[in-house]
Formats: C-alpha cells, structure tokens, sequence
C-alpha cells in the first residue's frame, strides 16, 4: 500500500547541511502494523513525516495505493492529509475546553459532516477504544492513558487509509502505555488499519508485525514477526 523509493531528506542549517535520511526503500502492506525503530537521531520522525505528507523529501518517491504522492496539486494533498490519514504525536493536543466527544468530532466536522452524522460516528469509534462512559469529560478530567485514547480515537473517526503514530506512550507510564498498545492491537486486529509506529521502547516490539530499524538515517534491518 505504501512504496518508498531511495528516499532522501537533507536539512539546511544555514551553510550546514544535516542528511536525516539517506536512501531508504521499503514497502507497508495494507494491514500492516509496522514499527519504526532505531537511536535518537536516526531519521524515524523524519521518515513518518515524509510517509504523512507533512514534510517534502529531498529526493526519492512515496507511492500509496498505487498514487504519486509527489506529485499531487495542493487540494489532493490537502484531501489525503485531511481524510485519508490519521495522526498522533506525543502530545495529544487535544482542545482542552470541549469534551471527548466534541474533540473527536471536531475532526469529523472538519470534512463537511454533518454535526449528528459526526456525533455518531465519534460514538462509535469511542466506543471501540472503551471510551463510552467518558463522552462527556473534558480533557483536564482524563487520565493520560484515556486523553490519548480519545487522540487515537480523533485520528480514527474518519476511517484513514493509514495511522501514523510518533512515540505515542513517551508520555504515559507503562500501564497506560499497555492500555494505548492494546488499542492500537484491536484497531489494527478488528478494523485491519494499516498503523506505522514509532517506539524506541523495546518491550513495544511484540505488538508489532514487522519493525524497520534505522540507523544514520538508513535502514539498518528489518524483523518480522507473526
Ligand atoms: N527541522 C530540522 N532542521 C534541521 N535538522 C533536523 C530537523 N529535524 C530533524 N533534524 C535532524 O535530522 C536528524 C533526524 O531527526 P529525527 O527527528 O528524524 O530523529 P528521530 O529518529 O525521530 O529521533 P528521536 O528518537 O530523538 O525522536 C537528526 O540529526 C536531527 O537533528
Ligand atoms: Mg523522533
């Protein structure tokens, strides 16, 4: 589903030139849950932002769906980024003065949704992440674990095509942590959404299918699992 080809990605300092990645060439399989692992500094948030349409590469080709990403005009990109891809970063951004389910169906809102058509389908992601009973909290009411349950609720009522997740336990312990990876398992498992994560947590290794460690912005191996 995605194809990445020899891509590149070189920051300008200035006169100083940073090479964050350096030709990395590599597939995601629709229903995948892949892993993106490797030392601080190695291009892996570099990587998920280029994958996301966040960021331009230097050089090289992404390819999702058989689709040029590069070479789409501002509105298809715009149309990918807003309803064909889910987003979560670390922190969960999450607006502190609406509740979950207004959070959620902000984003739902966001594609031209009508607000009850919206409220049902943020019900019902919210209920398959086991948020029913928090609807009306707001954010401040929430523990860590359950504020970025609702973030992957919002980056999931929209039903992308692919979850891009950048560290999103750095900020929980490990029982919240369990409780956002076993999230991810059932949506991955039950929806079959495609997700590409990255973790620099080793024990995160089991939920996923397959993991891609970068090194020096290069992918060093690849692992599978089952
Ligand atoms: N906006 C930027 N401008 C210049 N250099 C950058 C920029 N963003 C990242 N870099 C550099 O590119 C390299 C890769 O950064 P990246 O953020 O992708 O690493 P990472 O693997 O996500 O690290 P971490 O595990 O610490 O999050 C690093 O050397 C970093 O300093
Ligand atoms: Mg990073």
């Amino acid at each position: 589903m995605i194809r990445v080809e020899n891509l590149k990605k070189t920051y300008y300092l200035g006169v100083v030139e940073v090479p964050a990645l350096r030709g990395i060439t590599f597939e995601v399989k629709r229903g995948d849950f892949l892993g993106l692992m490797g030392p601080s500094g190695s291009g892996k948030s570099t990587l998920l932002h280029l994958l996301g349409l966040i960021d331009d590469p230097t050089s090289g080709t992404i390819h999702i769906g058989g689709v040029d990403m590069l070479n789409l005009d501002d509105d298809e990109r715009t149309d990918y980024r807003l309803n064909k891809m889910g987003y979560i970063f670390q922190e969960y951004a999450l607006v502190p003065e609406l509740t979950v389910i207004e959070n959620v169906a902000l984003t739902a809102m966001a594609r031209g949704i009508s607000d009850a058509e919206s409220r049902r389908a943020s019900m019902d992601i919210l209920s398959t992440i086991g948020l029913s009973a928090r609807l009306n909290h707001l954010p401040r009411e929430l523990s860590g674990g359950e504020q970025q349950r609702v973030a992957i609720a919002r980056s999931m009522v929209n039903r992308p095509l692919i979850l891009f997740a950048d560290e999103p336990c750095a900020n929980l312990d490990t029982d919240n942590s369990k409780i956002v990876l076993d999230q991810f398992h059932t949506i991955n498992e039950e929806l079959g959404q495609t997700i590409v994560m990255v973790s620099h947590e080793e024990w995160h290794k089991e939920y996923f299918h397959r993991i891609v460690y970068l090194k020096d912005g290069r992918i060093d191996r690849e692992e599978q699992h089952s």
